[in-house]
């Protein structure tokens, strides 16, 4: 059964894609640690020319994250045409990639595949130009605005679908923090939410600057502090490197334990409130001609499909708390 009200008309347009029921999402986080807080650009370009060699990379984009040690996360966020060309190149071309960085910074990455029916895509614009947006045409989404819609939007997570199997969350102590391969747990749930704002008036980007910025800030500092609570394993607020129409500027990247885990802050905790109650008095001044994008990628990942590595990385690096 679907959450939707009956004959609920919702009050302002959404977009999604029209995906074929073949398509997988393909996503791997792959980035350089430099502890110093400062990136070399070098060592990205390196990064780069290796991954633009995998044959099935559909594209990258460069975002970057300072962390909780203060350590400078270079973060290349690829997508793929299928699991088999991203595991061919995690087994191959990054343990080549590791060789040629070797001491010079830390690596680490987390890779996700999820079939049609585990993730769902969203934008409050038609103008959305990032991660899977990018390779498939976009349409009006019929579910939206009304909590539970984006649940209703993943066939799989119907009548309570998909619950986690990660249960007890602890953090592991420091010695035992892997260095090895990580295999996610079943069903733990990745959202990558996107803001774009540069090509917005000044009027709204001044307003967004002034207004939600820190409610969204605030919300995701919440959930990166107080991880057992909110079974949110690592939110990582970055910032994009190429900002354009339809593109991002800022953006968070989080994994939670389950999605049930996820709708419960987004629906019941205070900072989301927050945000929520901010974006509607935004709305209330800017549409129906509102240009800022907000956006996001859901995806629950089966078991088998999501492994994570950290290699010379702190040990509060991103799921390594938690996960070995
Ligand atoms: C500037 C920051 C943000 C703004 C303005 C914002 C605003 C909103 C709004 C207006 C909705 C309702 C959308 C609709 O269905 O029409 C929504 C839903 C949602 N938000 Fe946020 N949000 C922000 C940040 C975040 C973050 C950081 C996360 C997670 C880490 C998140 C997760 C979600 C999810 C999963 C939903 C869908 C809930 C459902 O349909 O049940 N949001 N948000």
């Amino acid at each position: 059964m679907k959450n939707r009200p009956e004959n609920f008309v919702p009050p302002y347009p959404a977009w999604e894609l029209k995906l074929p029921s073949s398509t997988w999402y393909v996503q791997c986080q792959v980035a350089l640690q430099f502890a110093s807080g400062c990136r070399d650009d070098s060592l990205f370009r390196l990064l780069a020319e290796y991954l633009s060699s995998s044959e099935g990379l559909m594209h990258y984009e460069r975002a970057g994250h300072i962390d909780v040690q203060g350590a400078y996360n270079d973060i290349a966020i690829a997508y793929w045409s299928s699991e088999e060309s991203m595991s061919k190149w995690l087994n191959e071309n990054s343990v080549k990639l590791l060789d040629s960085i070797e001491g010079k910074s830390g690596f680490w990455y987390e890779a996700l595949a999820a079939p049609r029916t585990h993730f769902e895509v969203s934008s409050s614009t038609p103008e959305a130009d990032w991660g899977i947006f990018r390779h498939f045409d976009i349409c009006e989404q019929r579910d939206h605005a009304y909590w539970g819609a984006m649940r209703d939007r993943i066939s799989a997570a119907e009548k309570d679908g998909l619950p986690g199997q990660l249960q007890t969350l602890q953090p592991l102590p420091v010695g035992e923090r892997s260095e090895k391969e990580i295999p996610l747990p079943g069903n733990l749930c990745m959202i990558r939410t996107v803001q774009g704002y540069s090509t917005a008036s000044p009027d709204e980007r001044n307003a967004y600057q002034e207004s939600l910025r820190l409610k969204y800030e605030q919300g995701v500092s919440y959930l990166d502090a107080n991880p057992i609570q909110s079974r949110c394993l690592s939110a990582r607020l970055l910032c994009d490197e190429q900002p354009a129409l339809g593109r991002p500027d800022t953006e968070t990247i989080a994994w939670f334990a389950s999605l049930a885990d996820l709708e419960n802050w987004v629906h019941h905790h205070s900072t989301h409130k927050a945000i929520y109650a901010s974006a509607q008095q935004y709305a209330n001044r800017f549409a129906p001609g509102m240009h800022l994008l907000l956006s996001h990628e859901v995806a629950i990942v089966p078991q088998g499909k999501g492994r994570a590595v950290y290699h010379g990385c702190h040990p509060d690096t991103g799921l390594r708390p938690f996960l070995k």
